[in-house]
């Protein structure tokens, strides 16, 4: 096998061809000489030849364990519906294959129990694709948070609002195929730079609510109406004794803001406050007493990972962040050491994330449990 620092680069396949994989993945492979995009799997054979030509890929296959048992694959990226994830992973694992794979990694905290382990004991790579922790601003804010440069921080809030259409969000609009609505597949994300950010979450109040039916597909076909939230919500506390707020709902009307939505992720502290917004990840706002927030720029350091070749200047910046995911995962298996945010970070947010949906069930708080090692 390859590590990207001998023979040849290190070989990717893409399991799952849909939209993250061409939108994340396949832009940030391409930027990275030290890999390159061999293989692809999906269900979809038309999808597949398609993305062959696109994607100029030696080997395509409908089955996943072809990709697994193919001595060019090093890597795989897992980018396909959540319910498909454990499997794909833990074929992988034994495969012996570094695994980045798309969150939420699970149903449920204890299929992503289950990923973890496998690729602990395995030894493998193994990354969760929380894009949210490599915007430049977030990057910025985690350092002004570390540094003590806001003082002791007390309130953390996230707010993530989407104008989505009213229409199917197919497979993500069915339990079985993706666990949750807008709790798992966005507000997820904002636990887990909650967590990065504050350190961990002791105890949780949660509530989700769906207000669209979905029944009706985008060209206006009838199909199963959705079984999941279109808004999310907790309240928290954390182990250190700060609080956190976070709500997302991807039914804000007014709030497309050219197809990024609104994002607001915050910490006050004792000495001043901080905020990063998805829409303009490169300037932070921050105020101290007696100022209005004002828009910094991030410094040069935090604008781009370490040696990587991407140009900041070049692109949208609310997209080609996304790209130093792949970055991060190629140089923890060049650089012999674990990807961050790992299947670990996966774990403990949806530990988080089902506990929201606990203590709605239930109508209480429910306390977190202490780190699992
Ligand atoms: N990190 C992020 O910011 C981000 C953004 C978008 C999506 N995602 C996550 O990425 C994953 C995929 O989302 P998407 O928007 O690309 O979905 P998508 O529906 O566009 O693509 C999924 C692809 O997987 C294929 N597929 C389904 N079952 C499969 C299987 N068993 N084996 C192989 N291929 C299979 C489908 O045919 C489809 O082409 C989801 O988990 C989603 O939550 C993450």
């Amino acid at each position: 096998m390859s590590d990207g620092t001998n023979d040849r680069p290190l070989g990717i396949a893409l399991i799952g061809a849909g939209a993250v994989s061409e939108y994340h993945h396949v832009p940030a492979i391409r930027l990275d000489s030290r890999t390159r995009l061999v293989a692809a799997c999906d269900t979809s054979q038309a999808l597949l030849e398609k993305r062959r030509d696109e994607w100029n890929l030696d080997l395509i296959s409908t089955d996943y364990q072809a990709i697994c048992d193919s001595p060019d694959v090093d890597a795989v990226v897992i980018a396909t519906p959540n319910d498909t994830h454990r499997p794909l992973a833990l074929a992988a694992a034994a495969a012996g294959k570094h695994i980045m794979c798309e969150k939420p990694l699970g149903l449920d905290a204890d299929e992503v129990r289950q990923m973890y382990e496998a690729c602990r004991d395995a030894q493998v790579v193994h990354m969760t694709a929380f894009t949210y922790r490599f915007p430049p601003a977030m990057r910025y804010l985690r350092s002004l948070v570390s540094s003590g440069a806001l003082g002791t921080p007390r309130h953390f809030r996230s707010q993530r609002f989407l104008d989505l259409p009213e229409t199917s969000w197919g497979w993500r609009q069915y339990k079985s195929k993706a666990g949750a609505g807008d709790l798992f597949d966005m507000t997820i994300h904002r636990i887990d730079f909650a967590i990065d950010l504050m350190g961990p979450i002791k105890s949780v109040c949660g509530a989700v609510a769906q207000f669209a039916p979905r029944d009706l597909t985008a060209d206006g076909k009838p199909c199963p109406p959705s079984e999941v939230d279109d808004w999310s919500s907790l309240i928290g506390e954390f182990e250190s004794g700060a609080v956190g707020v976070w709500e997302g709902t991807t039914l804000a009307k007014g709030y497309g803001m050219n197809g990024f939505g609104h994002e607001w992720a915050e910490v006050n502290g004792s000495e001043g406050s901080a905020v990063y917004r998805m829409h303009d990840p490169n300037n932070i706002l921050i105020g101290k007493t007696g100022q209005d927030l004002a828009s910094q720029p991030a410094p040069e350091e935090f604008l781009k990972p370490t040696n990587s070749p991407r140009d900041p200047s070049q692109g949208e910046p609310a997209t080609v962040f996304r790209y130093d995911l792949m970055w991060e995962f190629v140089s923890a298996i060049v650089e012999k050491r674990q990807a961050i945010p790992s299947f670990y970070d996966g774990w403990r947010a949806q530990i988080v994330a089902d506990s929201v949906l606990s203590s709605y069930n239930e109508r209480r708080w429910i306390d977190i449990p202490a780190a699992p090692l």
